[in-house]
């Protein structure tokens, strides 16, 4: 039987637009072992990060009613895009209808709330997909907590698909990545810090690494985010209470679950048996 024909099943919804959530998921399963989790990528209609506004909010929100669906009462948008472009529309317009003792929650505020304690400069630096930085997010986010913080983005919308087409090693990645970490260093000589700011991009992180000067940090997001939700459910226990623990981790694609598979351990670290999944 699947789990999620018993009605005690209430897993904690991972949402993203493809494989890059998996970067967020390992970490959280890492974080908080005893929960149930249910993955969803949606791959078919992945990348969403050279997508319009309204694309990127209509296709999450049908993604978070399917996890709804299936028995999640808490949902994280393991997305940056997701979050930038869907998330606080979700929140304030659609939840109160859908149903208000549910919960969506992002990646981005958890990051914005950790950024300013680790610039020593206050000047940092934002490596995203193109949604991601026309949001202008970050620079609203992290202001609200660190006013004093300058904010510097750069979109980078060849890194997703270089990961998503296996292009990791190729030379072109290397280009690609050398350029925009190059043009994003030029807006300022002081930034110290620079959020990667797409679940993507942990993959990259050797060839970051390779173009970044050594005194430049980054941040990745996986670990933020994971302990930043094993404080939520401590502060929460009205939506702790809506999470099941079984210690099972689902996996649903909209694309073919061959691919996703064979894509999704390079991602998550283990092996991966996807359902696939129709909208
Ligand atoms: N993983 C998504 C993010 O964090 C982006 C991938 C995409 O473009 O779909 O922004």
């Amino acid at each position: 039987m699947h789990p999620e024909n018993n009605s005690n099943y209430k897993p904690i919804g991972v949402f993203d637009s493809g494989f890059g959530g998996l970067t967020v998921l390992k970490e959280i399963v890492r974080e908080l072992p005893d929960y149930d989790y249910l993955y969803l990528g949606d791959n078919a209609r992945a990348p969403y990060g050279n997508r319009s506004f309204h694309s990127v909010y209509e296709f999450t929100l049908q993604s978070v009613k399917m996890l709804f669906d299936k028995g999640c009462h808490l949902v994280i948008l393991a997305c940056n895009t997701a979050s930038a472009n869907a998330l606080r529309a979700i929140q304030h317009k659609d939840l109160p209808h859908i149903d208000p003792s549910r919960r969506v929650l992002g990646v981005i505020r958890p990051t914005a709330e950790m950024v300013g304690n680790m610039s020593k400069s206050k000047h940092i630096g934002v490596l995203g997909t193109s949604a991601t930085v026309d949001s202008h997010t970050y620079p609203i986010e992290i202001k609200r907590f660190f006013p004093a913080i300058k904010v510097y983005q750069r979109a980078c919308p060849i890194w997703v698909p270089l990961v998503e087409n296996n292009e990791i090693e190729s030379e072109g990645a290397d280009y690609f990545i050398k350029n925009d970490i190059e043009q994003l260093l030029l807006q300022s000589d002081k930034i110290d810090t620079i959020i990667l700011a797409c679940t993507h991009y942990p993959l990259l992180l050797h060839k970051i690494k390779k173009y970044l000067p050594k005194n430049i940090r980054l941040l990745s997001q996986g670990e933020i985010v994971a302990r930043s939700l094993a404080d939520y459910l401590q502060r929460h226990p009205e939506i702790e209470t809506n999470c099941s623990k079984g210690k099972t981790i689902n996996f649903f694609t909209t694309d073919t679950t061959e691919i996703f598979d064979k894509s999704a351990e390079l991602f998550f670290g283990q092996s991966v048996h996807s359902r696939h999944l129709k909208f």
